[in-house]
């Protein structure tokens, strides 16, 4: 399969990123981020969570955030909802584009969201019932679909069964995530084989965390399936609250780094993306997890 001539790149640092920051980050601060990231050509950005503020207290000013973004035109803000509450709030901070999220194992499941699978598949559907009256898309997650940190090795079948049903309830995107960054190349090929025998390769999305350096070997991996959207979080920010362990998301430098390199349009301009990972970087008072930031800034 010949690899794609463009690729979509969902920004998730803002959200995936900072959610897991113990350190209290200001309004003002993830307000910046966000209008750096339009600023850079990024085209859909996620930028926070509606979720109960006792499970993740640093998304709990997200609808501040909406209210204070200059939104670009052309430019998806999207943020999380896991249950009918959280759609609720999403959509009266002006959200036009919520995310539900599943996962591939009920360990998981129960830990992040506090209910099996079939419950939480059946919590979205009313939010999708909501969405369509209010002509709200909605993008759906799937996560531990190379492994749970709970229940160690997932099965492809089993990620297919949950995308399929996000699919078949309405989600016009399903993004497959690797929560724990275990996957390899091979298992990532094996992976969208399967589940794209239930949901068109078009409709399909990776997420990969770095934990065990692989994100961009995936991601390559994933192109050559005919997958062309991908998420990634500014400066490698990241990591789930509910996966022990679980490292940044892969750098959304990186990858374009990886795409200007294979020729391959994202509309995103790399010079403005470091410039906007550099200043969450020093907001948070660290290096950024990039690499082809960190070789930059040492030129
Ligand atoms: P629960 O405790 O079972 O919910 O949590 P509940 O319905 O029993 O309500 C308990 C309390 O939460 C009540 O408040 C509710 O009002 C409140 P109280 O009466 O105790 O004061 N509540 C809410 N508050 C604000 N917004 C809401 C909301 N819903 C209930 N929407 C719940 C269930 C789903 C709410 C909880 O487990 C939760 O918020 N989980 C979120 C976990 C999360 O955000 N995880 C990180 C994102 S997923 C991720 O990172 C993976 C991903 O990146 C892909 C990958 O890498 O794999 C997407
Ligand atoms: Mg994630």
């Amino acid at each position: 399969m010949s690899l794609p001539s463009q690729v979509r790149l969902i920004e998730v640092g803002p959200r995936d990123g900072l959610q897991n920051e113990a350190q209290p980050i200001s309004v003002a601060d993830k307000v910046q981020l966000v209008d750096a990231l339009s600023a850079a050509g990024v085209g859909y950005i996620e930028v926070g969570s509606f979720v109960s503020p006792k499970w993740v207290p640093q998304m709990a000013g997200s609808a501040e955030v909406f209210a204070q973004i200059q939104r670009k035109p052309g430019v998806t803000y999207g943020a999380l909802a896991p249950n009918l509450r959280g759609f609720e709030d999403a959509l009266a901070a002006g959200v036009k584009e919520v995310a539900v999220f599943a996962a591939a194992s009920e360990a998981f499941s129960q830990r992040n969201i506090n209910c099996s699978i079939s419950e939480s598949l059946a919590r979205f559907a009313p939010i999708m019932q909501a969405a369509q009256q209010h002509g709200i898309t909605v993008r759906g997650y799937v996560s531990c679909v190379l492994g749970c940190p709970y229940e160690g090795e997932v099965a492809p079948e089993q990620v297919a069964m949950v995308a399929r049903e996000l699919y078949a309830m309405g989600c016009y995107e399903v993004s497959l995530g690797d929560t724990i960054g275990t996957g390899t190349a091979g298992a990532t090929r094996r992976l969208f084989e399967v589940v794209s025998a239930q949901v068109p390769r078009e409709k399909l999305a990776g997420h990969f965390h770095d934990t065990y350096g692989q994100a961009m070997a995936n991601i390559y991996a994933s192109l050559l399936e005919g997958i062309a959207v991908f998420d990634s979080s500014i400066a490698g920010l990241g990591g789930c609250p509910y996966a022990k362990g679980a490292s940044g998301n892969v750098a959304s430098e990186d990858v374009v780094y990886l795409l200007n390199g294979l020729g391959i349009e994202t509309g995103i301009d790399l010079d403005a993306l470091i410039a906007a990972g550099q200043q969450i970087s020093t907001v948070l008072g660290r290096p950024s997890g990039s690499r082809v930031a960190k070789a930059r800034s040492a030129q």
